[in-house]
């Protein structure tokens, strides 16, 4: 996807489009790569490392495409030259994971003077991390958030001419830098940004302060990415935004999601389309109509419910009840039969009493949800949800969330069996991790099929018949 850097000049004066100064600093930054290279006696590795969501995913496959376009290689974490951590802040366990291992890499640094470590991603957007960086682990060497992903080029060149740590956070942004290099994990698959951003505000999350305000691409930028990831063999694309349901508002012209998903069908070679997150308060009639006559949206919804309780859910700001969510899953389900339902579940909320906990228990038993995340609530710093009273005790939400996990499994584990015996279509997608003779496959409700085969069918779709449930994926025969 790199489709400029050709032209690139670096005695020309510095571009003024964004894109193309980024390729101007990818050029500069090839140069000290090479250099520090050939010094070394090797070429240079990285190493990007995940944590959190598919937002967090796709924007490592950018940054693995500008290391790559600047000379260096892939490797394994304890191999790296470059070791970087694209971070989450959604949950306090994923900030303290990231210093965990920030404290092992200080070692490995002081013995190899040349390697760098970036750190960037949502928690970075948080202030007090950055302070706490700055004074406890001051080895790191390129710093950035959310907003200025774009300028991972020019931060490295930077970082190389002054030989001092580069930190730059932006408060907000805009912008949307189009056609910047990227490296997809798989080749027949691909997420797509659609927008950025949330303006939701759900009292507990501190995503729409780190990820900043609601911003949607253009639907042609959009539409161009997927035909020309649909010419490069790609199958099964995921449009990935905090709030899918909302794409559009913000435009000059404005354009519901449904209207851009019906333009995204009319793109040859996509076979399947998927998406993330819908937030149930905005799913309209519009997109269950597009979706009950689609041929190629998946059979799957992703609608986080969070809790049960009404009083909860006003209390989390979620502008839905509970009677309000049954009722758009029992429209979904009469315009999209056997349609796999599954949803993100927060126990132990501030203030939630057991009487709260039973109605959550209540809707997971009556939607009958294919599978969901449960997660203990998780004070953050900043949102209302921190500054409410009544925390409920831990001893309280463990008890809490080991009953809710149980109803979760044993209902997951009947809905999921229902296919047992069916004969359904399967994108192939690798090597099954626990035996090399077979693939694993993905259904379009999402779920995981084992079946014989080798390599070469990974990319492909085909019929397998299911042959048998064990629990939350399948064993399968191919082509009956
Ligand atoms: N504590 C626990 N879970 C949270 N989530 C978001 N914020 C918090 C928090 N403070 C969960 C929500 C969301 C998912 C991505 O993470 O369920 O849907
Ligand atoms: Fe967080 Fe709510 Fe926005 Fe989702 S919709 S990212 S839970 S504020």
């Amino acid at each position: 996807m790199n489709m400029m850097n050709q032209d690139i000049n670096l005695s020309d004066a510095l571009p003024e489009d964004e894109t193309s100064r980024q390729y101007y600093y990818i050029e500069k930054a090839r140069l000290y790569v090479q250099e520090l290279s050939s010094r070394i006696g090797r070429p240079l590795t990285f190493c990007v490392t995940t944590f959190g969501c598919q937002m967090n995913a796709r924007d490592s496959e950018k940054l693995r495409g500008i290391l790559r376009e600047i000379g260096y290689l892939e490797a394994e974490e304890d191999q790296a030259d470059f070791v970087i951590y694209n971070t989450c802040t959604v949950r306090e366990n994923a900030n303290t994971r990231v210093y965990g291992r920030l404290g092992q890499l200080k070692p490995r640094k002081k013995k190899n003077p040349h390697m760098m470590i970036g750190l960037c991603g949502c928690m970075m957007q948080e202030p007090e991390v950055i302070e706490k960086l700055k004074k406890s682990y001051p080895f790191v060497d390129i710093i950035f958030g959310t907003h200025n992903i774009f300028k991972f080029a020019e931060l490295i060149a930077e970082r190389f001419a002054t030989d001092k740590p580069v930190i730059d956070i932006w408060e907000g942004t805009d912008q949307i830098v189009e056609n910047l290099p990227n490296q997809r994990k798989y080749a027949f698959k691909s997420g797509v940004n659609i927008m950025f951003g949330c303006n939701n505000f759900c009292s507990y999350c501190i995503v729409p302060y780190v990820r900043g305000r609601e911003r949607s691409r253009e639907p042609q930028a959009i539409l161009d990415e997927i035909r020309r990831l649909a010419k490069d063999g790609v199958v099964e694309i995921m449009l990935l935004g905090q709030n899918v349901n909302s794409y559009g508002k913000t435009l000059d012209e404005p354009m519901t999601f449904a209207q851009l998903l019906t333009e995204i069908e009319k793109i040859e070679g996509i076979k399947r389309i998927r998406f993330m997150t819908s937030h149930p308060k905005d799913l309209s009639d519009e997109l269950i109509e597009v979706m009950s006559r689609s041929s190629k949206i998946c059979r799957h919804l992703h609608l986080p419910v969070q809790s049960g309780s009404s009083r909860v859910l006003k209390q989390m700001n979620r502008r839905y009840t509970k009677e309000q969510y049954l009722e758009l899953v029992e429209k979904i389900r009469k315009a999209v039969p056997g349609i796999s339902l599954t949803t993100d579940i927060i126990v132990g909320f501030p203030g939630e009493t057991e009487e709260d906990f039973q109605e959550t228990l209540d809707i997971v038993r009556k939607v009958r949800y294919d599978s969901a995340f449960t997660f203990i609530y998780s004070k953050r710093t900043g949102t209302p949800a921190a500054k409410m009273k009544d925390q409920v005790p831990e001893e309280m939400i463990k008890d809490r969330f080991q009953r809710l996990l149980t109803e979760v499994q044993n209902i997951a584990a009947e809905v999921c069996s229902v296919h047992e015996g069916t004969t359904q279509e399967v994108l192939v997608e690798s090597i099954c991790d626990h035996d090399p003779s077979m693939v694993t496959g993905r259904l379009s409700n999402n779920l995981l099929v084992h079946f014989h085969g080798d390599a070469s069918l990974i990319g492909k779709l085909l019929p397998v018949h299911l042959t048998e449930c064990k629990g939350f994926y399948y064993l399968g025969e191919p082509g009956m």
